[in-house]
This record gives C-alpha cells, structure tokens and sequence, in this order.
C-alpha cells in the first residue's frame, strides 16, 4: 500500500500527531516557529541543539519524548551542509518515513522551514519510498506483535500552492516508483513476462493508452531471431510489450522508453554459479522502470507522447535453449554469433530497439540491468550512460541527477567495437571482460539506428543487495525518476 501523503499548514500550537519530523541542515538552531514544538518536548527540543547532542549531519536522527496530546514525540533528522536541497529533503523524508515504520506510530507530520513545491515534492518521494515495503508474500504476525505501518504523512508548510502543487507531484511519480520496486521484488514464478504484460494492461486502461503485446508466434512473424533465441530455452510465452500514451500534439514524434524484462537470468547453457543466482529476479527492472514511469506519466497527465516498450522473457536452460556457437538473425537482418548465452540482455533489447523506429521516435532510452561489469565500474552509486548522440546524453545525465537517480558517462568510441567482431557473422553477442558495460552498449547501438539513442545500465543501480539506509535490500525503484524527469523536462 502506498503512503497516503497529505499537506497542511505549520500551526504547531494546534496540531495532534504521534510523531513530529523535523529536517534540519548541520549547525541547526531554534526558530521561531518552533519555540512551541520546544514546549511540548519540556525544553529538550530547545537544549538538544544548544547541547549539541544533534548537529544536523546527514543521517543522523534523534528521538526526543513530546507530550501526552499534541507533539507527541519528535524526530530530528539531520540533513549535513545541504548544498542540494531537494535529494538532502528526498533523503531526510525517506530515513523518517522507515523509522517511523519501525516506531509504528501509523502517522507522521514532516516540517523543514520553508519549502518550494520542488521541496515539497523531494520530500514527499522521501516519505513515500521510505513508508514503501513488501510483505505480501509473508504471514502476518499475530496481531500483538505488529507494529502498525507508516499509512499517512502530512508535509507542513505555509506556502498553499507550493505544498498542493510538489505533493501532487510526489504522489504520482511516488505511485510510479512504488509500483517498480513491487514489480522488482516479486520472484519469477510469480512476476512472469504474462504478468508484465497484464500489469500493463492494467496502466493501459487507467490511462487510455494503446496496449499492443507480441507473444511468440507474433515475434517469429517479425523475424526476430534475436529475441527469440533467449526465449527459445523456456515454455513460458515472451512478450513484446508496447504501451503508447499520447496526450502530446497530434503527430509530434514520441519518446520511446525501452526496458529489458528478465523476469528470471539463470544464464542458459552459459550457466551462472548457483551461489546468488536468486538475485537474477531483478533482472526485469528496466521494465519495471518503463511501466512505474509510464504510471506516473499517466497520474501527472503530461502533455506529451510517450511510447513504452519492453522485452521480457526468461533465459532458462533445456534441451531447446539456443548454445554458444549458434548463429541468430536480428529483425534488422544482423546475424549474430552467440558467444555466450548469458549476454542475454543485449540480444532480447536488439530487437526490441529495432521495432522502436516504427515509431519514429524524438528519443530512445532504454534501460537494462545489463552488465555485472557496470557494477565493478560504477558500484552501486551511479547508472552507467552511454549513447549516440552527446546532447541527448548530457540530456538524461540532467534529468537522472534531478530525480536523485545519478548517472556517469562512459566512452562509447568505436574503437571497442574490435572486441565484439565475430569470425563468422556480423557481430558476437559478447566481447568478454574488458570494457564488458561499453561492449554491451556498442552491441545495442548495431539495432539503435535512425534515432538518437541513449542506453541506462542500471545493474548496479535498480536494486541493492545491503541496506542503504533509505533503502532496504531489494529495489530501489531506478530508473523510474530519470525516465520521468527526462519526459518533464521535455514538457516544460
Ligand atoms: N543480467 C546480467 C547482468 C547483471 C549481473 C546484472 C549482475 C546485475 C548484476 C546479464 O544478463 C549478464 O549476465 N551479463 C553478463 C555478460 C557477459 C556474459 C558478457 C555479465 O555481466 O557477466
Ligand atoms: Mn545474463
Ligand atoms: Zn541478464
């Protein structure tokens, strides 16, 4: 369940909440806005900043007893020197939000001085992403051991059209995200490419969206060998899956978000060591990076088109699976040599890519938890970017670091291309270790012609496999925000 996310005026004389977060930037003082919060808390408010004992470093939090009624505890969360404002508030709201949670006190005001509706709505998918969990295939405990979830936060802020405006905001796209990272939990068996394509439809009717899915026999009709060769090793039925929302002028060329849909990557005959090949769930969290955006498109009702495209399947072993060696067409009539089953990504997206251009697209972005390679390079900090057009590049670079979502560049020269030449056909599907991530994207950029062209490798990025603190082990809900604020910042 998403957190229900409401706004309201700073009036801390009047106000009733069982837990009062107040975010503040290092070196915090008292304002005067405040002195009745200090009240409630018997002065400990007061004296906890005088003290020291909170400094307002990024991070850390304090917990000071409030009274019966009222400000009935407060929580301080440190934002450090906030030289961003809006990811310090994104950050602060999401560590209140899972404290909150593990408090279980149901419902929480935020406040942080003066906010701009950008504030407001940084905030907001703070507190929405930290309320965020899954626990739908668990047992509820028995009742006197639950802690009641985080349902409701109320930001407190004097400016009316900032906190309507950035909260409205926060709500759609933190729908988005939410939607992403329950896409991304969700085990194989359960999150097939059938129930892709059923949430599709599900967004597709909320939001009278064109829904058009390709199963394999439409594929073969297609001729794309490419796809179907991943495909070709499991009985479950792939989908190629177009989701078309066009509220933009009547013709203008669509952006096109592309995303790789691996509900399961056990490496087919290539196989993977069995030791965390449990994590190779996640390996559909571009798609669920195309379907949170084009939730959240839809909620803000931008006008603008936008196509949403994705490729899933699932890469199996079985006496069928296609074998290092094998020769595959593409749509685009590229043969390629399999090197190694377990490049899947690439091969499942060059079709993908390729049925992009019919619809003449403005831009292409594709993500892909592509490469183990962009999470030596990058860690799990920063998506890798690369692409066939530098404007269009820097373009995403700018839209990823508003969402929170950073991205870094990485050269995409041809001179790589040597790696991945194939003695026996147009290209090989892998170039081995160096460079793995720019390979990958020279690979992708063979299908990506007659549009420009920029490729996410969000391996490192979409989930993570240690608590972040705003975060827990699991998905995180990339790259929802930068295929989001990169459709924003076209409309704007
Ligand atoms: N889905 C994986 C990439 C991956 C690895 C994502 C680890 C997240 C964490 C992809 O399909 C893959 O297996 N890539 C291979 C490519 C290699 C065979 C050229 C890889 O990265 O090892
Ligand atoms: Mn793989
Ligand atoms: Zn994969």
């Amino acid at each position: 369940m998403t957190l229900s996310l409401n706004v309201g005026a700073p009036d801390f004389g009047g106000i009733d909440t069982p837990l009062l977060v107040i975010a503040l930037a290092s070196s915090p003082s008292l304002s005067d806005e405040l002195r009745p919060v200090d009240a409630a808390t018997g002065g400990s408010l007061g004296r906890a900043l005088t003290r020291r004992d909170f400094r307002g470093g990024r991070d850390e939090t304090l917990h000071l007893a409030g009274g019966e009624r009222g400000v009935q505890r407060v929580l301080l969360v440190g934002m450090g020197a906030a030289t961003d404002r809006r990811s310090a508030l994104r950050r602060a709201g999401a560590i209140a939000a899972r404290q909150a949670a593990r408090m279980g006190v149901g419902r929480l005001a935020f406040y942080a001085g003066t906010m701009s509706a950008g504030d407001v709505e940084a905030a907001g998918l703070g507190l929405i992403a930290g309320a965020w969990d899954f626990r739908e295939l668990k047992t509820a405990p028995p009742a006197d051991e639950q802690r009641a979830p985080l349902e409701e936060a109320t930001i407190l802020t004097s400016d009316t059209a900032a906190r309507n405006d950035g909260s409205r905001v926060a709500r759609a796209i933190g729908e988005g995200h939410s939607l992403a990272r329950r896409l991304g939990m969700l085990p194989g068996n359960i999150c097939t490419p059938d129930y892709l394509a059923a949430t599709a439809k599900e967004i597709a009717d909320r939001y009278s969206m064109k829904l058009t899915v390709l199963g394999r026999a439409e594929m073969e009709r297609e001729k794309m060998g490419s796809f179907l060769c991943v495909a070709q090793g499991t009985s479950q039925d792939p989908k190629l899956i177009a989701i078309e929302y066009r509220r933009g002028p009547k013709g203008a060329a669509p952006i096109v978000l592309v995303g790789k849909g691996l509900c399961f990557d056990s490496g087919g005959i290539s196989i993977k060591p069995a030791q965390g090949m449990e994590w190779m769930k996640f390996d559909m969290c571009g798609a669920a990076g195309v379907l949170g955006a084009m939730e959240a498109i839809g909620r803000l009702e931008l006008p603008v088109n936008v196509v949403g495209l994705i490729g899933s399947t699932t890469n199996m072993v079985s006496g069928e699976a296609v074998k290092p060696g094998d020769v595959v067409q593409a749509s685009n009539g590229k043969y390629i040599e399999i090197i190694n089953t377990d490049a899947e990504g690439r091969l499942v997206l060059a079709d993908v890519l390729v049925y992009a251009k019919r619809f003449n697209p403005s831009a292409v972005i594709d993500a892909a938890t592509l490469t183990g390679a962009c999470v030596i390079a990058l860690g799990h900090t920063a998506t890798g970017v690369m692409g066939s057009d530098d404007a269009l590049v820097q373009e995403v670079l700018d839209a990823a670091k508003r969402a929170g979502e950073p991205g870094w560049p990485l050269p995409l020269w041809d001179d790589y291309k040597e790696l991945i030449k194939s003695d026996v056909a147009d290209i090989k599907n892998s170039g081995g270790r160096p460079a793995g991530t720019i390979t990958a994207a020279l690979f992708l950029k063979e299908f990506a012609e007659g549009y420009p062209w920029v490729h996410l490798d969000v391996a490192g990025t979409a989930y993570t496999e240690s608590d972040l603190g705003t975060v827990p082990r699991g998905s995180t809900g990339v790259p929802v925000g930068t295929f989001v604020e990169f459709v924003r910042g076209r409309v704007r």
